[in-house]
């Protein structure tokens, strides 16, 4: 079965090869899909005879958004914690412990529908890939299951037992790292892609960040690392060094971090959501690009620090506060994410990537940071099948 997309208004391929800028943009193309690949794309009036046809109407195309980091397995929400920040209070890592309790205490099936309709908002919002962290279990059982519920709904699925020290193991960091790295990797592994840690004031320091990293690279998984959320420190560095694959959050970079990014096969991947949520000062994207570091933009949807699944609302934060230029946004939201999950299948639409890309009802990608807050989704499909339509199709 072949589909065509035809009179596309402004087309996003990510491949200079095929238009202009980083972005490879170029008007009045169409594209053709066989066996959920992309197989050819072109000037719309010569589009070869497919078996079905879409007609784009002069809206534009992109990629699907590539969410590289999230935490979607998790009961309850932290509304009220929301509302004390907005109100003038402080975020600290401590607020992850009441999501533990909720998730500890909520069956595998409330866990698995609350993630399927995480999901289901992702997918509206153009995600076409996310990944999902565990970290609200924090006990071998909690941890596996978390894992096991992610890895039924995205191959992307990363091991978080290390997020902070839960409350049965207070004042007893070390014997939790010994747990983390024993027993609780032990069971999780198998369900697992990827090693992460929370590496930040109230939560793990570098030398129990390396000491989880090493210990996941050991077992298969590979490393990435929530890093300089909170404070400088030396998050950044041992992502470089142990060559993980993104370093994300970055709100506290010194230079001497931005050039080891820059040096370095580490994305630093930034969460709008996060800063916008906690009331922290966004970094600046503009001193990363300068350095030529490679950016991504994730959700980070999460009860605590960022619960959205937005990525339109991120790509217009990071356009009006972090210093991206649109262009940039769309890139490190979709090519972006991609290469923080090292994958080279998605993320672009050029000949034998994957047919994961989104029909908008607007005439370009501009019109995302254009227009904040307005759902300009039209159509998504993944492997080129349509996975979401909007009711109004081509609004
Ligand atoms: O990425 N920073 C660590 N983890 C999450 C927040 C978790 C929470 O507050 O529940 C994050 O922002
Ligand atoms: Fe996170």
């Amino acid at each position: 079965m072949s589909l065509a997309i035809i009179n596309i208004g402004s087309l996003v391929t990510n491949d200079s090869n095929l238009g202009s800028g980083i972005l490879g943009e170029r008007e009045g193309a169409a594209l053709v899909i066989e066996n959920g690949t992309i197989s050819w794309v072109g000037e719309s009036k010569q589009v070869p005879e497919t078996d079905s046809m879409i007609d784009a109407l002069g809206m534009g195309v992109i990629p699907g958004f590539v969410d590289s980091h999230a935490h979607m397995v998790f009961a309850g929400d932290r509304s009220k914690e929301f509302e004390a920040r907005m109100n003038g209070e402080k975020y600290s890592a401590g607020g992850i412990k009441s999501t533990v309790a909720r998730t500890r205490a909520a069956s595998d099936s409330e866990l698995e529908d609350n993630f399927v309709s995480l999901q289901n908002e992702m997918i509206r919002s153009g995600i076409t890939t996310f990944e999902s962290k565990s970290g609200y279990g924090l006990s071998v059982v909690d941890e596996a299951r978390s894992l096991a519920i992610a890895a039924k709904h995205t191959s992307e699925t990363t091991f978080l037992g290390a997020h902070v020290v839960p409350e049965d193991y207070a004042g007893k960091a070390d014997d939790y790292i010994a747990l983390v790295t024993g027993e609780m990797l032990e069971s999780c592994a198998s369900h697992a892609k990827w090693v992460d840690v929370f590496c930040d004031v109230g939560a793990f320091d570098v030398d129990q960040s390396r000491e989880v990293l090493k210990a996941g690279i050991a077992k298969g998984l590979l490393p990435r690392i929530h890093a300089n959320q909170l404070a400088t420190g030396g998050g950044v560095q041992l992502a470089v060094e142990l060559d993980c694959a993104s370093a994300d959050h970055c709100t506290y970079l010194s230079d001497a971090d931005i050039d080891a990014l820059a040096d370095s096969n580490t994305v630093a991947t930034l969460l709008p959501g996060a800063e916008f949520s906690t009331r922290a000062s966004y970094p600046d994207a503009k001193k990363l690009f300068a350095a030529g570091a490679t950016v991504a933009l994730a959700t980070d949807c999460n009860p605590g620090s960022s619960y959205t699944t937005s990525m339109s609302f991120c790509i217009a934060v990071a356009i009006r506060d972090m210093g991206f230029s649109p262009e940039q946004a769309l890139w490190s939201a979709t090519m972006g994410g991609a290469k923080a999950l090292r994958r080279n299948d998605i993320g672009a639409l050029s000949v034998g990537t994957s047919a994961d890309l989104v029909l908008l009802s607007a005439p370009s990608f501009r019109h995302i940071g254009y227009r904040p807050g307005v759902d300009q989704i039209s159509q998504v499909l993944k492997n080129g099948k349509t996975i979401y339509k909007h009711q109004d199709g081509n609004k």
